[in-house]
């Protein structure tokens, strides 16, 4: 039995990505489209406060509440879910059916071991712009 729905099963084609996507900007929503584009569904992992307390030594300046009603709200987004782990990008493109996983090219190369049941596609980065920056630029601007 299969343990996710075929696209010849439900003839749509669902994609997963995933980000913390806090101060949300140009570059957001630009992977988002680009994104959707791969297929009918899109699915967002947005990643929990926590785990951006333990990778990053911070907190998002928007909660994790705050951040998932920012990309539900996404004409291009169809569903959204809390990313509590970077280590299970395998569980969670099994559990919501995905077909295709795409990723910013920061990540190039990192789950092509996801290829034996999707689809892994990199896209390049919007250029000049990313939230720490952004954070930088706000705090330094007297
Ligand atoms: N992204 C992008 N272009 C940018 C910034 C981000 O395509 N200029 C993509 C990332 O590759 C990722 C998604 O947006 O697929 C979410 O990235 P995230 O890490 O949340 O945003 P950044 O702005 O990169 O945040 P930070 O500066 O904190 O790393």
């Amino acid at each position: 039995m299969p343990t996710q729905p075929t696209e010849a099963a439900t003839g749509s084609t669902t994609v997963i990505t995933f980000g913390t996507f806090d101060v949300f900007h140009v570059g957001h929503l630009r992977v988002i489209e680009r994104a959707r584009e791969f297929g009918d569904r899109l699915v967002v992992g947005v990643s929990a406060d926590e785990l951006n307390l333990r990778k990053k030594g911070r907190l998002p300046v928007f909660s994790q509440a705050e951040r998932l009603e920012i990309v539900a709200a996404l004409r291009a987004v169809d569903e959204v879910f809390v990313e509590e782990s970077l280590e299970l990008k395998r569980q969670y493109v099994l559990e919501h059916g995905a077909q295709v996983l795409v990723m910013g090219d920061d990540w190039a190369g990192r789950f092509d071991e996801l290829g034996d049941i999707c689809r892994v596609e990199y896209l390049p980065r919007t250029p000049a712009i990313s939230t720490t920056a952004l954070i930088e630029k706000i705090a330094s601007t007297p």
